[in-house]
């Protein structure tokens, strides 16, 4: 089977983590977000799969091309030079997508969900349409594409993206599965595939929804992918709870804890619920964390508070210092002995010595 991921865009709303990393390589539950969908799709059959990227994409090879071996499996690049928007990376990949007759899966990047591949293969071969669009439902449908049902059936009798006003709460899910005829609606140009695909296939009556059952969120902004990183953690506590850390262990203060296996944690701290500590991380004594991302290569002084936030790479937060309020700290930022940092964007190499109580961007 073929996959194709859309990951371009500049992931703006991801900095400034986007400003070191392209957004499907920023690590979620410490791996390439990208990667759980690649293990996802592998699992169900899926063997070709084509990144469509307009961004950094030289790093992006560098990395993913490591996993068509360890994988077994095949991955094109294609590089669009304008950006081709939703849709004109599909025809771009023609050649790939419309090999055969097999449909093919489509992914937004930034999603996380426990991705039901075969279920939803095995149910769009069996209605027949030309697409199927997998969805969730939200409290906040605004900043979605929304999907209107036809009564008593699966198939979907419009599509709104982000409405202005309240149409529904059942929203696109950003994964898709396709029959290779939907190639014929595509022409190479820059197309969203939501306001200028999805509304005409709805009204020929080609396209169906499947219902998601369990988490779904779009971790493209720092706050959600903070939440997305609880939803998934519980879920992990479900599926595979061996992969967390121990309730027994001396540091666990309770809920889900993932700890790589190289982090190295002092003592008398107390971290959890809901914290994910990345690969090389140095937690020093008496650390509280809770509610936070901590990515490679980190280091978190004695006695500080870490809360709502996340770190990137190889920043360091100094002794009795504090972070809340969604702080962000991108790659190599460094934030001095007894400093209070509430709700801050922090640029990649910056150092912090003074307190900072407002939210905002600090360059
Ligand atoms: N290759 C390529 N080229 N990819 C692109 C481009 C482009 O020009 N523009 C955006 N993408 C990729 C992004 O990297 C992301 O993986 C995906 O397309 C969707 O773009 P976002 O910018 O994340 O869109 P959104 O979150 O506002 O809305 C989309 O996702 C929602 C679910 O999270 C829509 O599909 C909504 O309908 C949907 O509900
Ligand atoms: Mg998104």
């Amino acid at each position: 089977m073929k996959a194709l991921i859309l990951v371009g865009g500049f992931g703006t709303r991801l900095r400034p983590l986007t400003l070191s990393v392209p957004k499907p390589l920023v690590d979620f539950a410490n791996k390439p977000m990208i990667l759980h969908q690649i293990e996802a799709l592998v699992k169900a059959g899926v063997t070709d799969i084509v990144l469509a990227v307009n961004y950094k994409p030289e790093v992006m090879v560098a990395v993913l091309k490591k996993y068509e071996e360890k994988f077994g499996i095949t991955i094109t690049f294609s590089v669009e030079k304008e950006p081709l928007g939703t849709a004109g990376p599909l025809a771009l990949a023609r050649g790939v997508l419309g090999k055969d007759d097999s449909p093919f899966f489509v992914l937004n990047a930034d999603v996380t969900c426990e991705y039901p591949f075969e279920a939803m293969r095995d149910f769009h071969l069996a209605h027949g349409g030309e697409g199927t669009i997998l969805a969730t439902k939200v409290e906040e449908p605004s900043k979605y594409g929304v999907i209107v049902m036809r009564p008593g059936s699966t198939e979907i009798e419009r599509f709104v993206e982000k409405p202005v006003e309240y149409v529904g709460n059942r929203i696109n899910a950003g994964i898709y599965i396709f029959s290779p005829r939907i190639l014929d609606r595509i022409e190479l140009r820059p197309t969203s595939i939501e306001k200028e695909v999805f509304p005409r296939m709805a009204a020929d009556a080609q396209l169906h929804t499947f219902d998601l059952e369990g988490f779904w969120m779009d971790v493209g902004q720092p706050k959600d992918f903070l939440t997305g990183t609880c939803l998934y953690l519980s879920s992990l506590a479900k599926r595979s709870p061996e992969q967390l850390a121990s309730a027994s262990e001396e540091f666990v203060h309770g809920g889900n804890v993932l700890v790589h296996p190289s982090a190295k944690i002092g003592k008398g701290c107390k971290i959890g619920p809901n914290v994910t500590i990345g690969p090389n991380a140095t937690i020093g004594d008496g650390v509280c964390l809770q509610r936070c991302v901590l990515m490679e290569g980190t280091h978190v002084k004695d006695f500080a508070w870490v809360k709502n936030s996340i770190v990137g790479w190889h920043s360091s937060v100094g002794r009795w210092s504090r972070l809340d309020g969604v702080t962000v700290l991108g790659d190599d930022v460094h934030i001095a002995d007894e400093v209070y940092v509430n709700g801050a964007s922090v640029l990649p190499h910056k150092s912090i010595s003074s307190n900072v109580c407002e939210p905002g961007i600090v360059m």
